[in-house]
């Protein structure tokens, strides 16, 4: 028996129009995130991961970029009738991003203070005083240091750990039923790194809400994803619980993922990288997208682009686990 789900993304589709030709960046892209879950989103740069979580939120820049077509069901309502109205009331209350730069969400003109209470404030109905008191609540939730003294400084003055955590903290003062988290750890070190998606995971316990985690890195998705959505070029190549991927990664594009996973002491100049690179929208390959760098391809791999098949309940999108791929010699 399935969960409830929170989200069930169906067949999305998000393109854009450009000069030199139509981007499909999310597409035909179907998933579900269930209650009190984290579903991680993992692929290389340019997968089409933060034009997914763009689309769920409806900030994906139109023009050139365009929603063409699916559902996106928040709660059973398809989030793609609302008006900007209710997309506004429903982006920070209900569902809440935390985007890899800080500094590009927090501005640097207000105290820290100031904004998480002006937020607090555009969606609860609180007093200023009751706003002042939950912002010092939330800071200490998320571990700032005196957070009183951090409430009046500005963004320039905390470090990027710091400002990642006033992120978090921000996102999470509403008590969002979904927080989509986009490459949260990128731009910090290891250590910081392993302190805010422990955090994460922590805050998630204590609020049962439910994350979406995108990242290139699978060893972050082993730390907080119950499911994994594995993207290449615009389209969902697999998908299994956690246990399952680690355990036995169908796609041979999840297998190249798995050697790239940074180990404890590994000499970071040598970090496995999968030979070739993603193929740029203007030149994909006919057949499967992930043919010209597999080396278990065969010719119809070439020829023909592969569906998402069942696998014992899990999705690949694979001719290895086709009839053709068996009958072909
Ligand atoms: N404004 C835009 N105009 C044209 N193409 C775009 C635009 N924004 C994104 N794209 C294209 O959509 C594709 C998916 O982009 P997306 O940002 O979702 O990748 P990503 O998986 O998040 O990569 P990264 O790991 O680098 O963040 C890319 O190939 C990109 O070129
Ligand atoms: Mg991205």
């Amino acid at each position: 028996m399935k969960n409830e789900a929170l989200l069930e993304v169906k067949n999305l589709r998000t393109y854009f129009h450009t000069e030199a030709g139509l981007v499909k960046s999310v597409d035909g892209v179907s998933f579900r995130v269930e209650k009190g879950k984290t579903l991680g989103i993992v692929g290389e740069s340019g997968c089409g991961k933060s034009i997914t979580s763009l689309s769920i939120m409806q900030l994906v820049e139109t023009p050139p970029g365009k929603i063409e077509g699916g559902e996106i069901l928040f709660e059973g309502e398809n989030l793609l009738n609302k008006t900007e109205d209710e997309m506004r009331e429903i982006r920070g209350k209900k569902i809440a991003m935390i985007f890899q730069e800080p500094m590009t969400s927090l501005n640097p003109v207000y105290t820290i203070g100031k904004q998480i209470t002006e937020a607090l404030l555009l969606h609860e109905k609180i007093s200023k005083h009751e706003a002042k008191a939950r912002a010092l609540e939330m800071l200490k939730l998320v571990r700032i240091p005196l957070p009183e003294k951090r409430f009046n400084e500005y963004p320039h003055q905390l470090s990027g750990g710091m400002r990642q955590r006033v992120m978090i903290a921000m996102s999470l003062s509403c008590n969002p039923q979904l927080l989509i988290c986009d490459e949260p750890t990128t731009a910090l070190d290891v250590t910081i790194q392993a302190q805010i998606l422990e955090l994460i995971n922590e805050l998630k316990e204590k609020t049962g809400s439910s994350v979406i985690m995108i990242t290139h890195d699978l060893g972050v998705i082993s730390e907080v994803a119950d499911d994994v959505m594995v993207m290449y070029a615009g389209k969902v190549v697999e998908q299994a619980s956690t246990d399952e991927i680690f355990e036995n990664p169908l796609h041979p594009y999840t297998v190249g993922l798995m050697n790239c996973i940074p180990k404890l002491n590994s000499d970071v100049d040598t970090l496995p990288t999968i030979k070739g690179m993603v193929p740029s929208f203007d030149n994909m390959p006919k057949g499967c997208a992930f043919c010209p760098r597999c080396s278990m391809a065969k010719k119809i791999c070439e020829q023909k682009a592969p569906e998402l098949v069942d696998v014992d309940g899990r999705k690949v999108r694979c001719f290895r686990y086709t009839k053709e791929w068996k009958e072909e010699a």
